[in-house]
């Protein structure tokens, strides 16, 4: 049974927090569901949004559409070796829990992914990453739900065109396609991936390295530099790292030697937008409502009645300065709706 609600705030449906209503709102568990709120949303005539956790939007305004989230959250181990396992998701499952529920079984692959905000349905889209890992180390199959011809569709590792923070759904399948279940695969063998600086060094204060260990040593970085969406309203990282030329890395390498560069391959090198947001001077900074996170310049942060506009506002003048001090274009990483 669905139940549709009319003139809906998304306050607590989307992380920074924002005040914004749209025209109709439901949840759907099943395709049954799905079919009977599209049948109703092509009669109505109005745009769809499917939202998972909400952690990466940014709406400027009320939307004059349908807001639809998925709550089918089974988890169904579909095969399993003494190797591996893999498992078959609901897209309402919530991504965190998901992650504690595998780490409390053994099973490896998403501990580094700890503590992101979410749904695991959502995961595919940015290809959610942290710690050197990224979700599509571990996807075997993301299944969809054509919203044209109502087909149901299965997607492999590969066709979903896999990138940093980028995969198909975010391109050619935007606004056609819903992700209804994701399947994982997971090792039960030791294999963890601790090369990034910090994680190394938070898990120095353990005696054993295990997954609960790197679980709980992710959780706290995290709570050490990223702000509670509970407590102040954020999407994560709002920009991307930008991907930048070896020669424009080399020549700022020279102006700045601080400059992290992590070299990509032989033409190309990402820079910590976190490094020059904080260099021109933005950290801790606020524009009326909105602001600059103290502990991650990365992150911007609702500072309590910010709009969708506030926060764009700062995020243009941030990026003015870093390409007037850098040269380089800073790529918004939220979805602006
Ligand atoms: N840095 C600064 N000042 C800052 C922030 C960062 O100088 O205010 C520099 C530091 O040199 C630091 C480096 O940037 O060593 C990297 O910082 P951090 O480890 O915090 O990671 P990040 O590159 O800023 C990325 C992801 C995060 C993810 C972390 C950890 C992107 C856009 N962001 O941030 O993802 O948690 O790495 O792997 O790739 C998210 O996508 O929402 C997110 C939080």
């Amino acid at each position: 049974m669905i139940d549709i609600k009319e003139n809906f705030s998304l306050k607590k449906f989307n992380t920074f927090g924002f005040d914004i209503q749209c025209r109709y709102f439901s949840t759907f568990s099943n395709e049954t569901e799905l079919k009977e709120i599209l049948l109703l949303q092509k009669k109505l005539n109005i745009p769809l949004m499917v939202i998972g956790g909400g952690s990466n939007l940014l709406f400027k305004n009320d939307f004059n559409g349908f807001v639809i989230q998925p709550t089918n959250k089974n988890i169904e181990i579909k095969n399993e070796t003494n190797e591996y396992v893999e498992l078959r998701v609901g897209a309402g499952e919530n991504w965190d829990e998901f992650v504690e529920y595998c780490v409390n079984n053994n099973w490896g692959g998403i501990e580094n992914l700890s503590l992101i905000p979410g749904f695991v349905g959502t995961c595919p889209i940015q290809n959610i990453g942290a710690y050197g890992v990224e979700v599509k180390d571990v996807i075997l199959l993301v299944e969809t739900f054509d919203i044209e011809t109502f087909s149901t569709h299965s997607f492999t590792n590969a066709d979903c065109h896999f990138g940093y923070r980028d995969s198909i759904f975010k391109h050619d399948l935007k606004g056609k396609h819903i992700i209804t279940h994701v399947s994982f695969k997971l090792n039960k063998k030791v294999d963890f991936i601790l090369d990034y600086g910090h994680l190394k060094t938070e898990l120095l204060k353990y005696k054993i390295i295990d997954l609960k260990n790197i679980r709980q040593a992710v959780i706290d970085i995290r709570n050490s530099k990223l702000p509670k969406p509970e407590d102040t309203g954020n999407a994560g990282s709002f920009f991307k790292n930008p991907v930048v030329k070896n020669e424009l890395a080399e020549q700022l390498k020279q102006q700045y030697p601080d400059i992290p560069i992590y070299v990509q391959n032989a033409k190309e090198s990402k820079i910590p937008a976190g490094w020059l947001i904080e260099k021109a001077g933005w950290k801790g900074r606020n524009i009326g409502n909105a602001g600059v996170h103290s502990k991650q310049a990365l992150v911007l942060i609702n500072l309590g009645n910010a709009t969708g506009a506030e926060v764009l506002h700062l995020a243009k003048e941030i990026q003015n300065s870093v390409k007037n001090q850098f040269g380089i274009e800073l790529e918004m990483e939220v979805n602006v709706v």
